[in-house]
């Protein structure tokens, strides 16, 4: 038997944020990105809350790739309201440090069990609607994807307000992070009908509007920035129940190590994910024995538009167009792009140990095609 669960309650479209003013709760705890609090951003959310005479509390000590350290001071800081609801605001660092404060501050009291409400600022992640967080060990260099239930939220909020001051870099990155989200989950060796079909539908979402969201700055185009909202949560849904892939493995190592934002470590690793599950290479004219994941990545390709005369070719199509869309958003393609202080001396020291913590994330177990650590190190020479 297999199931499939979707818990998260969705409020989208048509001031979404509006749905605070609902709550029948005294007393709120927000979980904030700083930008958030300190552009002013936070008042889309706060004001519902006035309106409804609702009292609150913002906590905003939240760094990019939330560290231990930092979920204990946000333990304490929770355990010391004890409010009866939890509100996230603010990119996947935001939200998973909320999903994680929340899970030590009911191992610590487990009667405490705070509502959970996720308002994503970031086209991303889609941790609104996932059971994942990923927490940084700095000591170790090391990120750990936590998997739980009780991680997951019970509402997420999607309003388009609070995702049109995201700069075009961020856009991009976070817009990669979806298609790798996507892709890994539709190749997953757990896909199934419904990740396939959220997974299918946020591909191609993000065929249509990832670029035209990364020109919003310059378009104002608000429909962009609304679909990729959408895309970020669909293809949530669809790796939450079938996880994902040593993409996500080995772009957590870059993250830890060289702090590259997580999308932009994703959209650095994709292509070559792609050719080393599908066995096609630039010079890969016919398989003998193609992979399962083969005519998966060669339908999606199909599906989203991209030409190719087979199954080999649409497989290419679909690596140069995702390497094509990295180049029209000025992404780095490569870690030296990404890190140009960083020496090949440097990075090479770094390979083993790095190929060696891919191997243990959680994400490989469910990759296409089972890695060895050798193979792992080529791809990581490759993205040098
Ligand atoms: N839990 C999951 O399912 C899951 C999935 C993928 C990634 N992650 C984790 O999420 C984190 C990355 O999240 P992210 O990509 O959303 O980035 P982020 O939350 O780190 O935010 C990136 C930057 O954008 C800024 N920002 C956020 N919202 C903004 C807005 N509306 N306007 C202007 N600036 C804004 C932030 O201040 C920050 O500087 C990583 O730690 C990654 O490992 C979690
Ligand atoms: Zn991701």
């Amino acid at each position: 038997m297999r199931s499939c669960n979707l818990k998260t309650t969705i409020h989208f479209e048509g001031n979404a944020l509006a749905r605070l003013a609902t709550l029948e709760y005294k007393k709120v705890f927000i979980i904030a990105d700083p930008f958030i609090v300190s552009s002013g951003l936070i008042k889309s959310v706060t004001k519902h809350l006035e309106s409804a005479h609702i009292e609150y509390k913002v906590y905003s000590d939240v760094v990019p790739d939330p560290t231990i350290d930092k979920v204990v001071l946000g333990v304490t800081a929770l355990l010391r309201e004890m409010s009866p609801c939890l509100i996230a605001v603010g990119g996947g660092s935001a939200i998973d440090l909320a999903k994680c404060v929340r899970l030590f501050a009911h191992n610590h009291h487990s009667d405490y069990a705070p509502h959970f409400i996720a308002i994503p600022t970031t086209s991303g992640t889609g941790s609104e609607v996932t059971s994942f967080a990923v927490i940084t060990d700095p000591k170790k260099n090391i990120k750990h994807a936590l998997i739980d239930d009780f991680l997951l939220p019970d509402e997420a909020i999607l309003d388009v307000e609070m995702v049109k001051s995201v700069p075009a870099s961020v856009t991009a990155d976070t817009g990669l992070d979806v298609l790798a989200h996507a892709l890994e989950a539709y190749v997953s060796t757990e896909a199934d009908y419904f990740s396939d079909m959220y997974a299918e539908k946020a591909t191609s979402l993000c065929k249509h509007y990832l670029v035209r969201s990364y020109n919003y700055p310059k378009t104002h185009e608000n429909k962009a920035r609304d679909k990729m909202h959408v895309a970020s949560c669909l293809a949530g849904i669809a790796f939450n129940s079938v996880s994902l892939g040593i993409c996500h493995s080995i772009a957590h190592q870059l993250g830890a190590q060289f702090h590259i934002p997580h999308g932009r470590a994703n959209a650095i690793v994709l292509p070559d994910v792609i050719s080393f599950n599908s066995g096609i290479y630039e010079n890969t004219f016919a398989l003998e024995n193609p992979a399962p994941c083969v005519s998966k990545y060669a339908t999606m390709s199909r599906r989203i538009g991209l030409a190719g005369y087979d199954d080999i070719a649409c497989v290419k199509a679909l690596a140069f167009y995702i390497r094509s869309m990295q180049i029209e958003m000025g992404m780095p393609i490569s870690v030296r792009d990404a890190v140009p202080s960083l020496t090949y001396a440097e990075y090479e020291s770094k390979l083993s140990s790095m190929a060696e913590a891919a191997l243990l994330d959680r994400c490989t177990k469910t990759n296409p095609r089972v890695p060895t650590k050798e193979d792992i190190i080529k791809i990581l020479k490759k993205i040098w």
